[in-house]
């Protein structure tokens, strides 16, 4: 197969992890006879520093022209970068909500799993972390409180900021929907989140989810209130297969979830749309502090470019092999730094990204 693929490397360590994923794809291309044709693209810093903007319609365009996008991560040091010096709508983020926006990537999965061979990176007791976990977080990414109306004004001689969390049943249906479909091809449990002890959006969030389900009779539906999920999660990760939530509430929980699996440099993630178009991306961030030193742990976005193999091009033993190469690269007991523990040998960025590509 031919397929086009939109490169955004971004800001600080994205320009590392993401030639290791290239590397990977290359490897995979060459094993199964595929050919993937790369358009470099810029977003975030480098963007502004370029053209004054972080997206430019040439950006949006020509993502939309191909069959999927590879990000790295965008941004910089928020007290330092010049940056941050900006109007928010100018600010590297705001390309990063805009393209979300602008190719309707209203679903954000977010898979966070522990694996057996990272047990000792992950904070929690060995108790709790010996039953392991393998959770699916599916946050919606285009509307809720990153959307909704904002403002900042004097009301009354009083400066007054306001966020608005807004959600109509349909975007709540389609984001249910996606998280039922992939429960069926999981353990069958969705959990959705929520505060309907307080919000009216949540309350509306729980009857959509509840009608949803109705659907899918082999799938156990559970509504879980956010507070009390941030305690579980802690406390017990593996009641959890499919969590399902809205915006904010999925940064947050996507956060704390990907601190128990050891590092936040092991957490892929995928955007997509209604059809089988997607934006893939590690879960974390610049990481400015490390940028440029070859230090980064490039699995997340390694592992990303598998989820596009598998969810965008439907090549399923592909994504199979990659995700099993990462499996057999840790343990063979090779480690970035932040993952590194007693025994193993550490290695830089571009030698784990060799390694993985020997192993696919
Ligand atoms: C994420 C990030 C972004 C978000 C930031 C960089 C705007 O934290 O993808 O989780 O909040 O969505
Ligand atoms: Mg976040």
């Amino acid at each position: 197969m031919n397929k086009k693929i939109a490169v955004i490397k971004g800001d600080g360590i994205g320009p590392e992890i993401v030639s290791e994923a290239v590397k990977v794809l290359d490897k995979a291309a060459e094993k199964y006879a595929h050919t993937f044709e790369y358009t470099q693209l810029l977003m975030g810093g480098c963007s502004i520093d370029v053209n004054g903007v972080p997206l430019t319609d040439e950006t949006i365009a020509a993502c939309k022209a191909s069959d999927a996008v590879l990000m790295g991560s965008i941004g910089g040091d928020t007290t330092t970068s010049p940056w941050y010096k900006l109007p928010a709508n100018l600010r590297p983020e705001a390309g990063l909500l805009k393209i979300r926006k602008e190719l309707g990537l209203f679903a954000n999965l977010r898979p966070c799993l522990l694996y057996p061979q990272l047990s000792g990176a992950c904070p929690l007791k060995e108790e709790i972390s010996s039953n392991g976990f393998d959770m699916l977080i599916m946050r919606e990414l285009t509307g809720g409180l990153y959307f909704g109306e904002r403002r900042t004004e004097e009301v009354d001689g009083v400066m007054t900021a306001v966020d608005t969390l807004s959600y109509n049943e349909n975007e709540i249906r389609r984001i249910a929907i996606k998280a039922f479909e992939v429960a069926m091809k999981r353990s069958k449990k969705v959990t959705s989140v929520d505060k309907a002890n307080v919000l009216d959006s949540s309350r509306l969030w729980r009857k959509v989810v509840t009608e949803v389900a109705a659907d899918y009779p082999e799938v156990t539906l559970e509504h879980m209130l956010v507070d009390n999920t941030a305690m579980q999660l802690v406390k017990n990760p593996a009641q959890f297969d499919v969590m399902v939530t809205e915006n904010m509430f999925g940064d947050i929980l996507s956060d704390e979830a990907s601190m128990i699996t050891g590092s936040i440099g092991m957490l892929p993630s995928a955007s997509m749309n209604e059809t089988k178009f997607g934006l893939y991306e590690p879960s974390g961030g610049s990481a400015p502090d490390i940028a440029g030193q070859n230090k980064a742990n490039p699995i997340a976005t390694i592992l990303s470019a598998a989820m596009m193999l598998r969810y965008s091009f439907d090549m399923t033993d592909e994504a199979d092999a990659v995700d099993a190469a990462v499996k057999q690269t840790l343990n063979d007991g090779f480690r970035t730094g932040d993952i590194m523990s007693d025994g193993c040998k550490m290695v830089s960025c571009s030698e784990m990204g060799d390694l993985i590509c020997e192993r696919i």
